[in-house]
């Protein structure tokens, strides 16, 4: 089944024109990588796909969903609910300490304390955060809060999941340990995950590939 649908998308910024009568589907349970050097198109692409981003011409189908006729608050419950996205700069939330930036997706929902507090524990485990629950933003280096970034990402079990370069600021280890944990996701609980590295060793992790060429997709 055909989970995310693009079909000739065209993106510009003034002049430029960043994506071109694009197209690109990724099915239920696939691990798609997205490669490409800087500026092609890639974090442009991610955020049209999480609906942080429209395009100018053509159609966007998230689970047979036309995204364009969905309004603001329509696009934010389907991101709660069925997106997780680790963004590039993290997005974290400065005056919130890691526990409160974490459990968001959950509060926005009215989760019971008690569910919450034992997600994050899980959670923070095997991303080994535990000890930094109490932290503030600035005070994680930027593999912490890169970790912290995709354990609010996972915490709702989302769906699918968008991660642009999810190891870009990790150590070779730390970079394995995310991996394995979306390879499990991916195998184990058939989530589909999408995502951009510059890699090549995360990419050839992924079961599919592909790249932004002079505004297109193509499968590399
Ligand atoms: N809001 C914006 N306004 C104008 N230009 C933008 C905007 N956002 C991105 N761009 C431009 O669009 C192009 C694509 O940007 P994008 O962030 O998608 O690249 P990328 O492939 O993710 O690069 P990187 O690998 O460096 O993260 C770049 O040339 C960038 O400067
Ligand atoms: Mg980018």
């Amino acid at each position: 089944m055909t989970i995310i649908a693009l079909k000739n998308m065209t993106k510009s910024y003034g002049p430029r024109k960043i994506l071109s009568d694009a197209s690109f589907h990724v099915q239920d349970g696939d691990f798609v990588g997205i490669v490409g050097r800087s500026g092609s198109g890639k974090s442009t692409l991610l955020n049209i796909l999480g609906c942080l981003d429209t395009a100018d011409r053509g159609e966007y189908f998230f689970d047979h969903q036309l995204i364009q006729s969905k309004d603001e608050k329509q696009k934010t419950i389907l991101r709660r609910d069925h997106i997780g996205f680790i963004v590039q700069d993290y997005g974290l939330i400065r005056e919130k300490n890691v526990f409160y930036n974490i459990a968001l997706p959950l509060l926005c929902k009215n989760v019971p304390k008690k569910e919450i507090q034992y997600s994050i524990e899980t959670l923070s485990n095997s991303l080994h955060i535990r000890n930094l629950i109490d932290k503030y933003p600035d005070q994680l280096s930027g593999g912490e809060a890169q970790r912290v970034a995709i354990a609010r990402a996972l915490i709702r079990k989302p769906k699918v999941i968008l991660a642009d370069e999810p190891t870009g600021a990790l150590d070779e280890a730390a970079e394995l340990n995310i991996l394995n944990l979306l390879q499990n996701l991916n195998q184990t609980d058939g989530v589909t995950i999408v995502l951009v590295t510059h890699n090549q060793v995360v990419a050839d992790l992924c079961k599919k590939r592909y790249s932004i060429l002079d505004g297109k997709i193509v499968e590399v």
